[in-house]
């Protein structure tokens, strides 16, 4: 039997780069049945970032929705919220007293983000140590992320072994990163990666109309209609690809080298395959979104088992450090 634990940060919407990246290789190996799957929704950490509550909420529901908008089963797993089990900043604190100052000064997603925001607030700075709480707290053994938390996965290795070194016992349990490297960077509808902060992303629960207008802006390049294209260079080959089976993917490439075929067409067949993919996620997302407290009702009773689970690593921890 593996835990496998992620979290998401709820500072956005869900779009398709996550979708292919995190949330559907997550629930993947939530249906092995060796497998115990505690996925939670990070909105402690985005308030390093986002500080209105309304906009976190509304992402946070739009996050939990997703999860089981894609097959997520929270009866067999656990879906929480973590500022609701305050086990998480409670082992942040002992933590923060286990880390040393400089591993965090050194960290890249911190000078990264330092560089770039104006609010360059302490909860940026400790942001992995409350990361490594998540992790710790549950003994989980897996944990999948993208290659851009492979960092903050080895900080919570090493806060983990300072802590076991110190307190001279292996209270925390050593998790491993599960980085999927056949899983590519999605890229967005300018070519980068696709990203909330560039403004490149595809949100495939919006309604047809919006999906569309997003769609319609994945650049191409000027060559006529009539000429044949490198499918292989063009954003919108590279996304299809990424949905659609093997036969399409064929089809779409012939069409694409023998000319005729404008990115137009191309774009309206992308867009008609996220609709018809992902037709049911769509449906099961609005459904959740719609029908609010069941969504919370499934939430709390998370959050309930969530706190139980995290009671032997706090109360052992607690008691290895006097605190009675
Ligand atoms: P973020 O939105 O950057 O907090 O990422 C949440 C999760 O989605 C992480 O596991 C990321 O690695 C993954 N992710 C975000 N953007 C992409 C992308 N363009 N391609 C693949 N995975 C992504
Ligand atoms: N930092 C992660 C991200 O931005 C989100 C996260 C918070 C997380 N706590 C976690 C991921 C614990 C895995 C495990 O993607």
């Amino acid at each position: 039997m593996a835990r496998v634990l992620t979290g998401i940060q709820s500072s956005g919407r869900p779009h398709l780069g996550n979708i292919l990246g995190a949330v559907i290789p997550a629930i993947e190996l939530s249906k092995d049945p060796k497998n115990e799957c505690l996925f939670f929704i990070a909105d402690l950490h985005s308030l390093t970032t986002l500080k209105d509550g309304g906009v976190r909420d509304a992402y946070v529901r739009a996050i939990a929705a997703t999860w089981l908008a894609f097959g997520f089963d929270a009866e067999a797993n656990i879906l929480w919220r973590q500022s609701r089990v305050p086990a998480h900043t409670e082992l942040a604190w002992y933590l923060n007293c286990f880390t040393p100052y400089p591993m965090l000064a050194n960290a890249h997603s911190f000078k990264d983000k330092s560089a770039q925001l104006e609010d360059v607030n302490a909860g940026l700075f400790t942001y992995p140590v409350l990361m490594s709480a998540d992790i710790l707290l549950y003994g989980a053994n897996w944990v999948p992320v993208g290659k851009d938390q492979k960092q903050h996965l080895e900080i919570a290795r090493d806060i983990a072994s300072s802590f076991n070194r110190q307190v001279g016992e292996e209270l925390l349990v050593m998790p491993e990163a599960r980085i999927d490297e056949r899983i590519m960077t999605i890229p967005g509808t300018d070519g980068r990666k696709m990203s909330k902060s560039y403004h490149n992303y595809l949100d495939i629960f919006l309604p047809e109309n919006e999906l569309k207008k997003s769609v319609k802006k994945i650049v191409s390049d000027s060559t006529p209609l009539e000429a044949p294209k490198n499918p292989d260079t063009d954003i919108t080959f590279q996304l299809f690809s990424l949905i659609a089976d093997a036969a399409q993917i064929e089809e779409m490439r012939a069409r694409y080298l023998a000319g005729g075929y404008g990115y137009g067409h191309a774009k309206q067949e992308l867009l008609d395959i996220i609709l018809e993919k992902y037709k049911e996620p769509r449906r099961i997302f609005d459904y959740y979104m719609t029908e609010t407290a069941e969504l919370e009702a499934i939430l709390e009773k998370g959050e309930a088992r969530a706190r139980e689970a995290a009671e032997p690593v706090l109360s052992k921890v607690r008691s290895k450090l006097g605190y009675r």
